[in-house]
């Protein structure tokens, strides 16, 4: 692996580009390839097994590229794919991400932390061993949260019908006394605005992304593998419809840019 080559980052859609922003500002000398699975998601429905079979595929797409390093910007395809992914590739930096448990069982006042993600994500082993490393002290109230993706993919961050499912997904985390709340989806911090909005301001919400990007700067020092020089500008796959993507990309990750469809193969 080359300083110089790209770091690809991927998600079963837009919410990792909240990750791929983090990433970008703590290293900006790093050329960024981002994959969105937008022709599969949602991956909070669909089994493991297939979400790995996925993940993958992806995998090998940015090794074709050269890519030095792997970041999975999606909780969900990490509890079902970073163990294995990890196998397949002994020598390659990977970076997975899980809902923030420890930070928030250590903010916590009143001791209840709401925790909203995907369906895949709370059932999985991987989640129940996070809570019962770091949550031992703290009630832990988990909230699926199914519907919320295929909103913000469309790009309704604020529309009446975003708001209504969000109150409803809210609304019984608060009933039970929870002071801190964890986007455990890296989808959520593009609807973080309206979550502020219906929640008090007492209410801490907490995201991973900024974690992710010093995890990927630790993992790149380590390898002697951090890029000095000027970076490419970013590049962009869907292996959904791209013209969708590309509507959203400004919206979403603040400029515009070609997306280019995903080869079938993958
Ligand atoms: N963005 C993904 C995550 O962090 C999941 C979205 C989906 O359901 O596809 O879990």
């Amino acid at each position: 692996m080359v300083k110089g080559a790209p770091v690809g980052v991927f998600d079963s859609g837009i919410g990792g580009l909240t990750v791929l922003e983090e990433i970008q500002q703590l290293l900006p000398h790093e050329s960024l390839l981002y994959v969105a699975d937008c022709g599969h998601i949602p991956y909070g429905e669909k089994t493991p097994a297939f979400i790995l079979e996925r993940s993958r595929s992806v995998a090998e797409f940015f090794r074709e590229r050269g890519a030095k390093a792997f970041v999975i910007a999606c909780n969900t395809a990490t509890v079902a794919a970073v163990a294995d992914l990890r196998q397949d590739y002994p020598d390659w930096p990977l970076v997975g991400m899980e809902p923030a448990v420890k930070p928030a069982a250590a903010a916590t006042r009143s001791g209840v932390v709401g925790v909203l993600a995907t369906t895949g994500t709370l059932q999985s082993a991987k989640f129940a061993a996070l809570l019962d490393r770091f949550a031992n002290d703290v009630r832990v109230i988990t909230q699926p949260c199914p519907g919320l993706v295929e909103r913000i993919e469309a790009g309704e961050l604020d529309s009446p019908a975003t708001r209504e499912l969000l109150q409803g997904f809210v609304a019984p985390l608060l009933g039970e006394g929870c002071d801190t709340l964890i986007l455990g989806c890296t989808h959520y911090p593009f609807i973080k605005p309206l979550l502020r909005s219906l929640v008090p301001d007492s209410i801490s919400l907490i995201d991973t992304g900024a974690a992710v990007a010093r995890q990927v700067q630790r993992l790149l020092t380590s390898h002697d593998l951090l890029a000095s020089g000027p970076a490419q500008p970013a590049r962009f796959w869907s292996s959904g419809d791209p013209a969708a993507m590309q509507r959203v990309l400004p919206l979403l990750w603040g400029e515009a840019a070609l997306v280019s469809g995903l080869p079938s193969a993958v």
